[in-house]
């Protein structure tokens, strides 16, 4: 099927999929939200597809949250339809039994750090920002980011990037745990290249044995 807002390629037995609206900083609007979940499951059935990289197009942002137009015209129903869209979106990339890696340059905040947070292993540029600034819009992080962010990183650092809205650098997201790798921009994508091939070459029921292990009873819990 064809996507209007994501790019799929493979290399072997990597599929990248790419979220491709540049112009809005790959903003995620109902569309995209849909499509994810269409190109997730996709990715379940192929056996060829051993890893899936998710990505954002552009030099600016991995995603700048959720699309805060479409939000604004919605109604109270209509966002809470769309909150719970995402939050199924999100765990089914974490309970897709297969690893998913977030490669993160720029910004990752809202909606996009919960996207990145609910993928299994995270490889940032040294420019990137992540953040949940959903407080000084009004609203809370809506596809189970807190939690998440909670396991992630620990009630004091959510508490903090909760309350006060205000996005990290690489470097203190590596502490937080957020990022499990950042290197420089210009080798991002060499290093999740790298990473993807690794686990691509072991074994999938390992792999699945391993996310099933760590995420069942844990996240895969908590995103509604
Ligand atoms: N939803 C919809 N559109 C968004 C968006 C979002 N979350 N984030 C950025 N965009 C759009 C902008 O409206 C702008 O579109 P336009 O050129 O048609 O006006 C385009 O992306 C570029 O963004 P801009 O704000 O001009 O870039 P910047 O470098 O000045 O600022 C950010 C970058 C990330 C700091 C800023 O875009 C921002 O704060 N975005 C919202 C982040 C947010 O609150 N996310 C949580 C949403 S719940």
């Amino acid at each position: 099927m064809a996507f209007r807002t994501l790019l799929s390629s493979d290399r072997g037995a990597v599929r990248t999929l790419t979220i491709n609206r540049p112009d809005k900083l790959n903003a995620l609007n109902r569309e995209t939200i849909s499509e994810l979940q269409i190109a997730f499951a996709q990715a379940r059935h192929d056996d060829a597809v051993r890893v899936v990289v998710l990505a954002g197009a552009g030099e600016k942002a991995f995603v700048a949250g959720a699309d805060i137009a479409e939000l604004a015209a919605m109604s109270p129903v209509e966002a809470q339809a769309f909150s719970r869209a995402g939050q199924r979106m999100m765990r089914d990339i974490e309970m897709l039994g297969k690893p998913v890696i977030a490669r993160i340059q720029g910004f990752a905040l809202g909606g996009g750090l919960e996207i990145a947070m609910s993928c299994h292993l995270r490889i940032g540029g040294e420019k990137a920002r992540l953040g949940l600034p959903e407080i000084t819009l009004g609203l809370l992080p809506g596809f189970g980011g807190t939690q998440r962010l909670l396991r992630l990183a620990g009630r004091a650092a959510t508490l903090e990037l909760c309350l006060l809205g205000q996005p990290v650098d690489a470097q203190r997201a590596l502490q937080l745990g957020l990022l499990g790798r950042v290197v420089a921009a210009e080798q991002l994508d060499e290093e999740v290249a790298a990473v993807a091939d690794q686990i691509a070459a072991s074994a999938p029921h390992a792999l699945a044995g391993i996310l099933d292990a760590v995420l069942i009873g844990g996240e895969c819990a908590s995103a509604e």
